[in-house]
């Protein structure tokens, strides 16, 4: 593909938007490369964890492409919004656990494709915002949305009204990223946290995060009843059996589902 490059390195599978001459930006063909990749990776069991990057030093991704957007019209805007949403769907709610690391500015649609991955890792030089009003349109992959239930409602206003960048550190205390490392060891960083991740139970994982998932939408008991279900169902896997009898046995568990 021309823009976003997949490769795959054992468990890990890393996406890497690559358009460096405008900063990552994300046009339709931009999007519909990383939802294809999403997809093909979906299907792929040996897949267990997806990091999204952006290819050099400067940018995850400074948002939508602007020159693209400045001769769409109302319906070409709408399914721009489309294909942000199922590139965002895909990284929220795929099996694999998506991690976002995030090696510079990550603005407008940029931010918000790190905003439906599952961790958010910061470069020291990262930058989040949402910079749309400033556009005269409004965050449209899911800003306005998940932004507030990662950081609130007051924080996530103030971002998405004044256009303001975040700085890692600041990302940081608020919670939108989860660590602070230099550049130059971001993707170890995240890979090691990938293959921490890859070596648990996957299948157990893949219901875990469905399950937290399921408490951004709905009520609490409602989500205690799923999460009811879904541990008596990891009780009939196979790798429940295997990781409880590996722990009595004092070894190493050989999980296989997936
Ligand atoms: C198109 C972009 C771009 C973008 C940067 N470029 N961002 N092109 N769309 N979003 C291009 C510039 O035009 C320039 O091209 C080249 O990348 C380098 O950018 P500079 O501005 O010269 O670099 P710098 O001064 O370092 O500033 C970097 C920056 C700034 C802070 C990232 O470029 C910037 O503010 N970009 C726009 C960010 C933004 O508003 N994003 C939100 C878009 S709306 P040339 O050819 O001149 O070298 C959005 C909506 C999503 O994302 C949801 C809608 C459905």
């Amino acid at each position: 593909m021309e823009f976003v490059k997949l490769q795959i390195e054992e468990e890990i599978a890393i996406v890497t938007i690559d358009r460096p001459k405008s900063m990552n930006a994300l046009n339709n063909q931009v999007y519909e490369e990383i939802i294809a990749h999403l997809e093909a990776i979906q299907a792929n069991d040996q897949v267990k964890v997806v990091i999204l990057t952006g290819a050099g030093e400067k940018a995850f991704a400074a948002g939508a492409d602007i020159a693209q957007m400045v001769h769409q019209d109302a319906m070409e805007g709408r399914h721009l919004g489309g294909l942000c949403h199922r590139s965002a769907y895909l990284l929220e709610n795929m099996r694999q656990v998506t991690i976002a690391a995030v090696n510079g500015y990550a603005l407008g649609g940029g931010c918000e494709l790190t905003l439906a991955c599952d961790i958010r890792v910061a470069a020291e030089n990262a930058r989040f915002a949402l910079p749309e009003v400033g556009l005269g349109i409004i965050p449209g992959g899911g800003g306005t949305q998940r932004l507030s239930r990662i950081i609130g409602v007051g924080r996530a206003k103030e971002m998405i009204f004044t256009c303001d960048q975040i700085d890692a550190q600041e990302a940081y205390r608020m919670g939108l990223a989860n660590h602070v490392v230099p550049q130059a060891e971001l993707m170890d960083y995240c890979k090691a946290m990938a293959r921490k991740i890859a070596s648990k139970a996957s299948y157990a994982v893949s219901v875990a995060k469905a399950a937290v998932n399921t408490s951004e939408n709905v009520d609490l008991p409602s989500g205690c009843a799923r999460e009811q279900d879904l541990l008596g169902l990891l009780f009939a896997t196979h790798d429940k059996k295997e990781g409880m009898e590996a722990f009595l046995e004092r070894r190493k568990p050989n999980f296989t589902d997936f």
